[in-house]
């Protein structure tokens, strides 16, 4: 067994669809001590981050806010400000869309979030630019999605210069950017941020996104979890860092996962069944299975069998979601699990909509963990609990040690930054 040590994050079980709101140790998604507690439990379990997404819209879905958004999403950096105040070494990490914000601000509340922390902020660049989140700014939804990437790109360029843009001994220095999609001059209102600069994480599978993150990410937040999918993902972006004179260690690659534990294996599937089943309402199997075939298919019975007739592409139907891809090919495929497993909408939805888990044992899930990184599947992980937020408590009591018994992770933080847990070097300055 490899003793490479994988990378472990955390990610805050707010706004998706695996969190269990109706649990009754589901706390509050918008008070302070929730967002303690989870954090403090990550450092406790020396992880590397703490990962809050970010939401601009309501979601919604034939018109009406999606269930599943119900509860919103707090603005992530103000979060993270009051976490460094309680948390020492575990990085910070604000997931905030590079369409609809400036780089001078941005690069300047990061900046601020870095000198504040000691050097633990990172920066998840997203760019989800649909014309329905737009509608809540300034601008609009106005770039497709190669636009979208070259403005992230050029916006992350740009603070990058902003960054740099006092000397070593702390005097500011004018800085200019004339490019595309940014003309902007003066000088920057802070020193240079403690780890040069904040980490940046990449989430988007695109062949655009794929690129950007290649050429400018540090860490990739990824949804392959299966092993197969994770080792085509990970050989696919690693082999495109070269062609930007970057090194395979300089990316890390973290797939988002779901972990179940029991006692022994039996209970532990018993448990992710009963979890997969409160995911999955009735309802909410109708709605994913609508998302699909952007149709109304309300006068569907969820314990009956799938439609028969081919998905309609309507973009009206779900509002403010990612594209999902091939719909039709998606609706063959499932039509098919339902056929051969005699399942129904519901059942459906519970095998194949899922999202990975690791399952089993602590002893299994270590295992399991050890072998996506050992056969390059992962660099590490970030863990989507389905409870807020006391989710990942057992995982950093039961699994977290054995980890560390077998060297796959770490049993101290020896630095003090984001990026020394990362393994990652200093930036070096424009
Ligand atoms: C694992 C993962 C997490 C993401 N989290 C967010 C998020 O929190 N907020 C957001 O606006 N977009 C999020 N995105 C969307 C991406 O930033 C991107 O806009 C989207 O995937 C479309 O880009 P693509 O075509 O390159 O995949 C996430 C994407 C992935 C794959």
């Amino acid at each position: 067994m490899s003793r490479r040590q994988m990378h472990l994050a955390a990610h805050f079980p707010g706004v998706n669809n695996t969190t269990v709101w109706a649990d009754p140790e589901s706390k509050s998604q918008i008070e302070f001590s929730s967002f303690e507690h989870l954090a403090r439990t990550a450092e406790r379990g020396l992880f590397d981050f703490f990962f809050l997404a970010e939401g601009l819209r309501l979601r919604e879905h034939k018109g009406r806010i999606h269930d599943l958004d119900v509860v919103g999403r707090p603005e992530s950096i103000t979060v993270l400000s009051a976490l460094a105040a309680v948390t020492e070494r575990l990085g910070l990490a604000a997931t905030v869309n590079a369409t609809f914000n400036e780089p001078f601000e941005l690069a300047r509340r990061f900046a601020t979030l870095d000198h504040l922390s000691g050097g633990r902020a990172a920066w998840n660049v997203v760019t989800s630019s649909d014309a329905f989140t737009g509608e809540n700014f300034r601008r609009g939804g106005y770039l497709d999605r190669a636009d979208r990437y070259t403005r992230a790109a050029e916006f992350l360029d740009t603070a990058r210069e902003l960054w740099d843009s006092w000397t070593p001994d702390g005097i500011p220095r004018p800085f200019a950017h004339r490019g595309r999609h940014f003309d902007i001059a003066g000088e920057f209102t802070l020193p240079r941020p403690p780890q040069g600069h904040p980490v940046v994480i990449q989430a988007g599978d695109s062949d655009e996104g794929r690129e950007f993150a290649a050429s400018a990410a540090d860490v990739v937040f990824s949804r392959r979890s299966s092993l197969e999918d994770g080792r085509a993902f990970y050989a696919d972006v690693k082999r495109r860092l070269a062609k930007y004179g970057r090194a395979p260690g300089d990316l890390k690659i973290m797939p988002g996962v779901g972990v179940v534990l029991g006692d022994t294996a039996a209970e532990a599937q018993e448990r992710a069944a009963e979890i997969r089943r409160q995911q999955t309402s009735p309802q909410t199997a109708l709605l994913t299975l609508e998302q699909i075939w952007g149709v109304d298919l309300s006068s569907y019975d969820p314990d009956g069998p799938l439609p028969d007739i081919d998905p309609v592409v309507d973009p009206a139907l779900t509002q403010g979601r990612t594209r999902r891809g091939d719909t039709v090919a998606i609706a063959e495929k499932w039509r098919a699990l339902s056929r051969e497993k005699g399942l129904s909408i519901r059942q459906t939805v519970i095998e194949a909509g899922g999202r990975q888990f690791f399952i089993g044992t602590p002893e299994a899930v270590a295992t399991e963990l050890e072998q996506f990184v050992r056969y390059e599947a992962a660099d590490g992980f970030i863990l989507v609990p389905h409870l807020t937020p006391g989710g990942l408590d057992e995982f950093v009591d039961r699994v977290v040690p054995l980890l560390q018994e077998r060297g796959a992770f770490r049993t101290e933080y020896r630095g003090s930054t984001l990026r020394s847990h990362l393994g990652l070097p200093e930036p070096v300055r424009n």
